[in-house]
């Protein structure tokens, strides 16, 4: 229903549980064989702490026209995410 995430196969996953799937220090929409969104595409953002931090409080904000809707609300749940996103560098 969501199609395919980057570093993934069919099943919503998330970049940073992924073998390879690193995404701390990486450019944005970088992954080869993902299909992204232009916009994300041709955004220029490289993934460090406060561009995942803006990404994950409203991803259209970031990068207007990105296809991914999902947002986390809560400071507290970007942190953590964001922390176990830097353990997988
Ligand atoms: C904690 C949860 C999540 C995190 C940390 C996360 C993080 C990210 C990051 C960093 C990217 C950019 C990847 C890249 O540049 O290679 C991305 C892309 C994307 N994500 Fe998520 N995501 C999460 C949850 C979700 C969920 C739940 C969905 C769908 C239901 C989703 C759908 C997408 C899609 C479709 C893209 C591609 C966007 C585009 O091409 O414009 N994400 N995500």
């Amino acid at each position: 229903m969501y199609g395919r995430r980057p570093g993934g196969g069919g099943a919503p996953r998330r970049p940073g549980g992924e073998p390879g799937g690193r995404v701390v220090g990486r450019h944005a929409g970088s992954v080869a064989d993902y299909s992204y969104s232009k916009a994300l595409k041709s955004s220029d953002l490289t993934w460090d702490e406060a561009t995942l931090d803006r990404w994950l409080t409203n991803p259209s904000a970031l990068v207007p026209g990105t296809k991914m809707f999902f947002q986390l609300s809560s400071a507290q749940d970007r942190a953590d995410v964001i922390a176990y996103l830097q353990l997988q560098k």
